[in-house]
């Protein structure tokens, strides 16, 4: 933990024991998956948009409380490779809503010794919105705080796909270069993901109480334990995310064997 846990959790609403919190037990990765922009939005007549700005607040919030507790990386779901579906106007608000905060947060990231990385395909993006990430992970690259993986245009699929092609083409150097037959593995796989090198995570939150994965960290998913927390992400605050930290405390994580 970095700092101490009544300065994080300053005003501990009634249903949280704080106390239950085990400091030991706290997640290396926590990977969240940020949904409900759009109904935070409705219910307050207002644009989609709307909610997604109002969703950067609580991006902060969950970077601040996170860093705080010591987790080491902090992956957040921001545009998946099947949102490019949505109206276009949405879709065009959110490049520029990424690449305007990114720009704006960067330098108290920095401060705070976070390094800024991406994971999914860059390429058709916006270059305002690549460059500003790019810019991010060039300044933070060698902080030695809280890494914070921003997926955009990711899919969990189109990670395995790549991940796959990786596998052939070293497979085929390997044969060309007379090193004997062909052979994938777990590692080799592995290491063709956009994670390559970063633990599983061991926690995925996700908010407005859907229970999907919605095509997120499908393979480095398989033993972590899935959060639902039925807030809306613009409502989501260190509260809502110590209350999922504690049911992830609870749970018994058995990884197919018979448990404590
Ligand atoms: C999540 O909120 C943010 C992104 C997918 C970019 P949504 O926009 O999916 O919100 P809902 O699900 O429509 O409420
Ligand atoms: C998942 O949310 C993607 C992100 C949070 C970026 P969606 O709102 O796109 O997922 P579905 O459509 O409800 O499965
Ligand atoms: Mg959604």
């Amino acid at each position: 933990m970095n700092k101490p846990l009544d300065y994080i959790f300053p005003d501990v609403p009634a249903d949280i024991d704080l106390s239950a919190l085990r400091a030991d037990a706290i997640p290396q990765h926590i990977a969240i998956i940020m949904d409900g922009n759009g109904r935070w939005a409705k219910k307050r007549a207002l644009n989609r948009l709307r909610g997604h700005k109002a969703g950067i607040e609580a991006v902060r919030e969950a970077i601040r409380c996170a860093s705080d507790l010591g987790v080491r990386y902090l992956t957040i779901y921001s545009f998946s490779t099947e949102n490019w579906k949505r109206p276009e106007d949405e879709v065009v608000g959110l490049m520029d809503l990424f690449a305007k905060t990114m720009l704006a947060e960067v330098d108290e990231l920095h401060d705070e010794h976070v390094r800024v990385m991406t994971i999914g395909d860059l390429s058709p993006l916006p270059p305002e919105t690549r460059a500003a990430f790019d810019e991010a992970w060039e300044k933070t690259r060698r902080n030695d705080g809280m890494t914070l993986v921003v997926a955009l245009n990711y899919g969990g699929r189109q990670e395995l796909l790549h991940a796959a092609q990786e596998c052939v083409r070293r497979c085929m150097l390997r044969a060309e270069a007379g090193g004997g037959a062909p052979e994938v593995t777990e590692d080799l796989l592995e290491q063709g993901l956009f994670t390559y090198g970063i633990p599983d995570p061991e926690v995925i939150v996700r908010t407005s109480g859907e229970m999907r994965l919605s095509n997120f960290l499908l393979w480095q998913a398989a033993y972590a334990e899935f959060v639902s927390s039925p807030v809306l992400w613009p409502d989501f605050d260190r509260y809502e995310l110590l209350r999922c930290l504690l049911e992830y405390q609870r749970r018994d994580r058995r990884f197919g064997g018979v448990g404590a």
